[in-house]
């Protein structure tokens, strides 16, 4: 993206690019959100977030250039706003899993004062008549909480992750003030259609609000409501894979049988680990492949480990991996699966991704999934064959995929053995077409849209847009009393 001096840009996230330790040393910030949005941040940025440390730990005041304003948490807040409301209460709701949902109303205290903290700091940092960009389901109620405080600011929002039916989202006992907080942005983008009419429903259900076309009109105010499929630095993953070629023989070499799959997620349960094993272990036992040929490397960064669901879903995949290498453990004691839970940078991503033949992403549910699309953009080569979950939104973006319903095994299993079986020549076209479709709407793309489209946004004075609530509260009131 090619920054406006003239404009500033203010990026509000809930972490911030880097991730201070409790020791203090920095690394990248987890996550697929952080690394798009470290691809278009630039000089004249500002970035407000959380730096991942719950002590006292110095923050860089920039990196590369963009200026990094951090938004400190205790350990109490952290547990209650972040592993808490957002990632016990909103995360799985958003995904539509009805787990035992907790409506813990501390948490929701918390989530509250956090999120009014962003909207302090960003009020207090952005420059007049600047253009914000509130960023995924930690931070829902700080555009209207910034308007409040900083009508010149054009708001934006917008949603890396699913966003549910209106069934499901009016389970939340603090729903209209979660969808009114939304609203308080000039446009809310999402990653896929049926995330936008699911909105829009749900902003009617709740707060009763008037709807043109992709309009909502809520008070004197017009939010604009939209799709945004997010996407990657395409150059620099392409970059990186050809770059990658030896480290990529390598780890051929290291792997040591001539097939490889691949997976690569957080430690996460809406990314169906453990469905994908699943297929992979009847497709062994079944003799459909054989352990000694095959070689399944998955990745799993731990994420949210104080969480008992992200404790569960790493004895579940750990379980299944111990059993599937014991029951096809080869004559040099390795097994077929191998099992890796540390992350990777970049370099190190992309020649795995040269390495694979068949990338497996089987999300049960999942905003766009970035590791699609930076696996395509790294085959260069036209090499690789991608198994992808109907219900990730990067399904609608690769059309050369072999597309899964993750919850169907036998589905799986039959892909994974068209994967296998697919002639040179599709394959490569299936690749091409694919790369065609990441290259056309990468990163920089994404963000130049969603951007320009939130500037052209109509602006309403402070004082008109004042005066109409007053009159309209006026209203209201005399319509109560009859008058
Ligand atoms: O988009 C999903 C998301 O929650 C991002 O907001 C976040 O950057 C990423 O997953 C990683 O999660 P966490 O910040 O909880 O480690």
């Amino acid at each position: 993206m090619s920054p406006d001096p003239a404009k500033a840009l203010v990026i509000v996230a809930n972490r911030l690019p880097i991730e201070i330790g409790n020791d203090g040393t920095a690394t990248p910030s987890p996550g697929g959100l952080a690394s798009a949005l470290s691809a278009v941040a630039a000089e004249h940025c500002t970035w407000v977030g959380w730096s991942g440390a719950t002590s006292n730990r110095r923050v860089p005041a920039t990196l590369g250039g963009t200026q990094l304003y951090p938004v400190a948490l205790t350990k109490a807040e952290a547990d209650r706003y972040y592993l808490g409301f957002s990632n016990s209460v909103l995360w799985p709701l958003f995904h539509g899993r009805l787990r035992r949902e907790e409506m813990n109303r501390s948490w929701w205290r918390a989530y509250r004062a956090i999120n009014e903290r962003f909207a302090v700091a960003v009020s207090l940092t952005a420059p007049t008549d600047a253009t914000v960009w509130v960023h995924d389901y930690h931070l829902l109620l700080v555009p209207r909480l910034l308007r409040a405080r900083r009508p010149d600011l054009r708001i934006g929002l917008f949603m890396h992750i699913p966003f549910p039916n209106a069934q499901l989202f009016s389970m939340l006992p603090w729903r209209q003030e979660v969808m009114s907080g939304m609203l308080g942005a000039d446009l809310i983008g999402f990653q896929v259609a049926d995330d936008v009419s699911n909105f829009l429903t749900t902003a009617d259900r709740v707060l009763q609000v008037s709807i043109d076309g992709n309009r909502i009109k809520h008070w004197t105010r017009s939010v604009e409501v939209a799709t945004f499929p997010i996407s990657v630095d395409f150059a620099h993953w392409d970059a990186l894979g050809t770059a990658s070629v030896d480290e990529a023989s390598a780890h051929r070499a290291e792997v040591a049988t001539p097939y490889i799959l691949l997976g690569i997620d957080r430690l996460d349960y809406t990314k169906g680990i453990t469905q994908r094993l699943g297929a992979f272990e009847e497709l062994l036992l079944d003799g459909q492949f054989d352990p000694n040929e095959c070689t399944f490397v998955q990745f799993a960064v731990p994420s949210r480990s104080d969480l008992p669901a992200y404790q569960d879903e790493r004895d579940d995949v750990e379980t299944i991996v111990d059993r599937i290498n014991a029951r096809h453990r080869r004559a040099d004691g390795s097994g077929p699966v191998h099992l890796v839970l540390t992350t990777l940078d970049d370099v190190g991503l992309a020649a795995w991704y040269r390495a694979t033949d068949v990338m497996v992403v089987t999300s049960l549910a999942d905003g766009m999934n970035l590791v699609a699309k930076e696996f395509v953009a790294a085959r260069g080569d036209n090499g690789g064959v991608v198994v992808l979950s109907e219900f990730a939104g990067a399904a609608q973006h690769l059309g050369g995929a072999l597309i899964v319903n993750p919850y169907d095994i036998e589905a799986i299993k039959r892909s994974l053995v068209m994967a296998k079986k697919m002639p040179l020549a599709e394959r490569t076209a299936r690749m091409m077409n694919m790369r065609d479709s990441v290259r056309d709407h990468d990163v920089h793309q994404w963000a130049q849209s969603f951007l320009d489209r939130l500037n052209a946004s109509p602006r309403v004075g402070a004082r008109a847009s004042i005066r109409s609530v007053v009159t309209r509260v006026r209203r209201r009131v005399a319509a109560r009393l009859g008058a």
